[in-house]
C-alpha cells in the first residue's frame, strides 16, 4: 500500500472511444462509483467530450483530465487545444507524454517538458508517462530509458513547481496487449523512478509524488498491483471503457 503521503489516484483513459451520449453514460457510472471509490477517482476524455462530461462531474470529488495539450496558450496551431483550454473547458488534469503519442505522433521529451510547462502554467495537475518498449526491456535498457524520460520530462523545473505532478510507470509492452508487469516488476521500476525523482529533488520530493501503474490494468489486478508500496494508482485504458469494472478498480483492497 502507497505511503500516507501519496494519496492513490485511479484515472481512466478513454482515448479515441465513445459518442458523446456514451461518455455521458460512463461519466454518470463514474460519478455514482466515486461514493466507495478507495482514493481519488479522474477520467481522460476525449476533447470534444470534456464540457458535457464535466457538466456531469458538476459537484463530485471525480476529477476531469485532458489526455494531451499544446505547449502554447493559444496562436496559430491548427487542430491544436491549449492547457488553457482544457482548463477553461473544466479540466483540473492533463495526460502528458503517453507513449501512444510518443510512438504515433513522434512526441519527444522536449516537448513533454514544455507541455509540462503550459499544463503547470494553467493550473492543471499533469500525469507525465514514461515507459520502456519491449525491445528496450529484453536489450536490459529500461533503466536508461526511464531516466532519460524523467530527466528530459521534468528538466528545468523547481521542486515546488512540481507539487502536484503525478508519474506514470506505463511499460509500452503492457499497454492494451493484456500482458500486465507484474506486481514485482511494477514496484521494482516504481522504485527506481522515485529514485531518480530523489536524485532530481530530493527526498521529500520523491516521497510525495504519486506514481501509477498503467498497462493492461483489470478488474482482477489492481489489487495486487496496489498492494505494492510504491505503487499509488493507475493509469487504465481499456478497462476504463466499462463501467462495472472501472468502478471495481475505483474501489481497490490493498492491505
Ligand atoms: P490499457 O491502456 O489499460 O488499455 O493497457 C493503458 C494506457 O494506455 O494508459
Amino acid at each position: 500500500m502507497t505511503s500516507p503521503l501519496r494519496r492513490p489516484l485511479i484515472a481512466g483513459n478513454w482515448k479515441m472511444n465513445l459518442t458523446l451520449a456514451q461518455s455521458v453514460e460512463l461519466a454518470k457510472a463514474v460519478k455514482e462509483g466515486a461514493a466507495s471509490a478507495s482514493g481519488e477517482t479522474a477520467v481522460a476524455v476525449a476533447f470534444t467530450a470534456i464540457p458535457v462530461v464535466a457538466e456531469v462531474l458538476r459537484g463530485s470529488s471525480v476529477r476531469l483530465s485532458g489526455q494531451d495539450c499544446h505547449w502554447e496558450a493559444q496562436g496559430a496551431y491548427t487542430g491544436e487545444v491549449s492547457a488553457e483550454m482544457l482548463k477553461d473547458a473544466g479540466c483540473q488534469m492533463v495526460i502528458l507524454g503517453h507513449s501512444e503519442r510518443r510512438k504515433l505522433f513522434g512526441e519527444s521529451d522536449e516537448q513533454v517538458n514544455r507541455k509540462l510547462g503550459a499544463a503547470l502554467k494553467a493550473g492543471l495537475t499533469p500525469i507525465v508517462c514514461v515507459g520502456e518498449t519491449l525491445d528496450e526491456r529484453e536489450t536490459q535498457k529500461t533503466w536508461r530509458v526511464l531516466e532519460t524520460q524523467i530527466a528530459g520530462g521534468l528538466k528545468g523545473f523547481a521542486p515546488a513547481d512540481l507539487s502536484k505532478i503525478v508519474i506514470a510507470y506505463e511499460p509500452v509492452w503492457a499497454i492494451g496487449t493484456g500482458k500486465t508487469a507484474t506486481p514485482a516488476q511494477a514496484q521494482e521500476a516504481h522504485l527506481f523512478l522515485r529514485g531518480q525523482l530523489k536524485k532530481l529533488h530530493g527526498d521529500a520530493f520523491a516521497q510525495g509524488t504519486r506514481i501509477l501503474y498503467g498497462g493492461s490494468v483489470t478488474a482482477e489486478n489492481v489489487d495486487s498491483l496496489m498492494a505494492q508500496s510504491d505503487v499509488d494508482g493507475a493509469l487504465v485504458g481499456g478497462a476504463s471503457l466499462k463501467a462495472d469494472a472501472f468502478k471495481r478498480i475505483m474501489a481497490f483492497k490493498a492491505p
